[in-house]
């Protein structure tokens, strides 16, 4: 089914997607030559790349269009910086629960709260601010501009790219610093200390600034929507009405935050019942393959039970698939069950501030602000 071609589908391309959703379409071609797949065989030919029918391909490792250093770095990286959050995560835990419980109990607005708990939390993993205190302004920059929900309606693009300019200089700078010293010994190792000990020695400081940037964004845009349209639903239903972990799973099957994952074709090759060609765009979106009638009943209809008997081959993939996978699955499912398992109980009031969705790389849930109910 072939997308009309309006300024429309790509200022609102969930209304589009979800329009022609309702006609349970065999693929959906977004924009000319741009096909995004249905079916959960075809998303994982795509995904899985068996037959090296497509560029190897990766959004988090991608710099400037192409794959940053080996696949051996890439690996050592995902492992170390995994194994580095958990440990992270698991000294802070009682605390960052706490922070959270205090932010809903504030009657605060979301998703930029769930930004501002990530990125108060997780700064030090990202970066060592007693070892680095020049980045904090500019990654303060980073955040206020490009990931608060007023901001993107205010902030204009120029101002972005000026930001993003200034922050890869400083990022570049402290590269090539902490490079003529020796490794580092302590136990604030930092997301910076694992680039640098993973890559090969001569790995340019501008590729490690922009792998860098994709581990902020990671945390303080991907989890931090994670958890929002967790909350959101939550306060929907009134409080936390099932296992936590459903909810979550729930909630990123509606909205998988990353829900756009674009391959390109290295040859000409038949997928399903399409005939690509090496010019076309093969785009898995789990927003399609996670709302398509064929794939999930009741598809638009937020309800946890349904993860109760869900099998591992369920055509789900917030996480993309194959070899690209994220390394943090399992540890963004955990830690958001962890933060809304902390509302048990507790009555919550919600109310929608606005209707609008951004369409960003991540998509974040539109403002909204969550209240706890007290017996008084
Ligand atoms: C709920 C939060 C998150 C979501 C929804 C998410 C989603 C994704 C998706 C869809 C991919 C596949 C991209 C592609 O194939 O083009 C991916 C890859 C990746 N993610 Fe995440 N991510 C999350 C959190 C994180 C965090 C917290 C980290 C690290 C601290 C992380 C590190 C990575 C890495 C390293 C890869 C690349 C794996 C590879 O290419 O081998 N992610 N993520």
């Amino acid at each position: 089914m072939r997308l009309e071609d309006t300024d429309d589908k790509f200022d609102k391309p969930f209304q589009a997607l979800d329009q022609a959703l309702s006609h349970c379409p065999a693929h959906i071609e977004f924009e000319q030559d741009n096909y995004y797949v249905t079916d959960f065989d075809s998303a994982k030919q795509a995904m899985g790349n068996p037959d090296g029918n497509y560029v190897e391909q990766s959004d988090f490792f991608n710099v400037d269009g192409a794959m940053f250093s080996t696949r051996d770095a890439q690996i050592a990286i995902g492992k170390d910086a995994i194994l580095s959050l958990k440990r992270y995560y698991e000294q802070r835990r009682s605390q960052i629960i706490e922070t959270f419980r205090d932010q809903v109990g504030q009657g605060l607005s979301w998703p930029d709260s769930a930004n501002d708990l990530m990125y108060c939390t997780f700064y030090d993993f990202l970066v060592d601010s007693q070892r680095s205190p020049q980045l904090r302004k500019h990654l303060d920059k980073v955040l206020r501009h490009s990931l608060y929900s007023g901001q993107k309606t205010h902030g204009s693009g120029w101002r972005r790219a000026f930001i993003r300019l200034r922050v890869h200089r400083a990022l570049r700078a402290v590269f090539k610093a902490r490079r003529q010293q020796p490794p580092y010994q302590g136990t604030n190792r930092d997301v910076i200390d694992i680039l640098l000990a993973c890559s090969p020695d001569n790995e340019s400081p501008k590729a490690l600034a922009q792998i860098f940037l994709s581990f902020f964004f990671a945390i303080n845009s991907s989890m931090a929507f994670t958890l929002a349209w967790s909350l959101y639903f939550c306060a929907k239903e009134g409080g936390v009405l099932h296992p936590a972990p459903w909810i979550v799973k729930e909630a990123l099957r509606l909205w998988p935050v990353a829900w756009n994952l674009p391959r390109t074709p290295s040859k000409a090759h038949t997928l399903g019942e399409l005939n690509i060609k090496q010019s076309d765009t093969v785009t898995v979106c789990p927003y399609v393959l996670h709302r398509h009638p064929d794939n999930w009943s009741q598809p638009e209809r937020f309800y946890p039970p349904r993860w109760e008997n869900a099998t591992a081959d369920a055509p789900y993939m917030p996480f993309g698939w194959g070899t690209h996978k994220c390394i943090a699955s399992a540890f963004a499912l955990n830690f958001t069950s962890d933060l809304i398992s902390a509302l048990q109980g507790q009555q919550l009031i919600f109310e929608q501030l606005s209707e609008e969705l951004h369409p960003e790389p991540a998509i974040a849930p539109p403002e909204f602000r969550v209240k706890v109910k007290t017996s008084a």
